[in-house]
């Protein structure tokens, strides 16, 4: 029930915003370094940090580098690591056998992880696209991106991940019955404690420019990805999707990307209450840190407001390639 207030001069709500005190006492939302999930890139090599250009301040690091990077993230009291590998182009078939490879980047990178900083949560991403030459999240046949076929690999992928050690499989690829299928899968092989995390409203955006390039799946694409990711236009399918993957068996739900998705957050949280992640995705990460370099704006506010703005939209979370920065603005 919203207070019924009485009219100025009695009810002055500026009296709120007098002081930082009074500011901090009625603040309804806040955030917190809980909040937050810290996509990295990885790559082959030793000792290895190679800058990503659309993306300032972010790297590609090979796993040593991403195991001491885990541990500075869970000394920052970070929760949780994602883990996006940059595949070598010469391991990328139309086949994609290097998904489910147990020592794949991915594989390799997690259990260094799990070594180097055991209390830190890793996050998988289950989609072809890191090993696809057609840079796609499904198997391409015939000119389309087939969703059965490409299924039974992403349950091989999982598996691969959990077996691995990984602790939040991120099924990213919008395949239509995947939940349902790796939880089964999960389940008769003894890893009915291994969460899924679904990409559950996932829009074909422009937003994920920055990220291909990172990946180096940008050159491989070939078309676009709408006939698998949602019409930024539409919500009520995006309620019916969350109902599905959560029916499915997923632990929590994810819309992406963020900032212009806001709206899904709200409905999503208070249609089903269930554990609900945005991503700040790679291109708002850019829009950001582009116009913090150029002095257009000033890049820690607007990147504390950015992320604040997802707590007050229902998010219990917020994977974003800002974690580090903003857990230390925090601190
Ligand atoms: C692909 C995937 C993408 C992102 C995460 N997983 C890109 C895409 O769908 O093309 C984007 C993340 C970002 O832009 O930061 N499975």
């Amino acid at each position: 029930m919203r207070p019924v207030q009485a009219p100025f001069p009695i009810t002055r709500h500026r009296r709120a915003r007098k002081s930082a005190a009074i500011r901090d006492l009625v603040q309804e939302n806040t955030l917190t370094v809980n909040d937050l999930i810290w996509p990295v890139f990885l790559c082959d090599g030793e000792g290895v940090e190679q800058p990503v250009a659309s993306m300032p301040g972010v790297v590609r690091r090979s796993v040593d580098r991403v195991a001491e990077a885990a541990r500075e993230a869970a000394d920052l009291g970070i929760p949780a690591i994602c883990l996006f590998p940059y595949t070598d182009p010469a391991l990328k078939t139309p086949t994609c056998e290097e998904a489910w490879n147990p020592d794949n980047l991915s594989n390799r990178a997690t259990r260094a992880i799990k070594q180097a900083a055991p209390d830190l949560a890793v996050m998988s991403d289950v989609a072809l696209d890191p090993y696809n030459c057609d840079g796609h999240d499904g198997f391409v046949r015939e000119g389309e991106v087939v969703n059965d076929e490409t299924v039974d690999a992403l349950v091989k992928q999982a598996l691969s991940q959990a077996e691995a050690g990984v602790d939040i499989i991120g099924p990213s690829d919008m395949m239509d019955g995947r939940i349902g299928a790796i939880r089964d899968a999960l389940e008769d092989r003894g890893f009915c404690n291994t969460m899924i995390l679904s990409y559950a409203a996932k829009y074909a955006s422009a937003f994920y420019g920055p990220f291909r390039d990172a990946v180096g799946a940008s050159g491989a694409l070939k078309g676009d990805k709408k006939s698998y990711q949602m019409n930024p236009g539409n919500s009520d399918e995006a309620m019916r999707l969350i109902e599905r993957d959560l029916r499915e068996g997923a632990d929590m739900i994810m819309v992406k990307p963020g900032m212009p998705y806001l709206d899904i957050c709200r409905r999503a949280k208070d249609t089903f209450g269930a554990p609900t992640f945005a991503y700040q995705v790679s291109g708002e990460y850019a829009m950001i840190q582009a116009a913090a370099q150029n002095g257009w704006i000033d890049g820690d506010k607007a990147m504390v407001e950015s992320l604040l703005c997802f707590k007050r939209a229902g998010c219990d979370g917020i994977l974003t390639y800002f974690a580090p920065t903003v857990a230390r603005a925090l601190a």
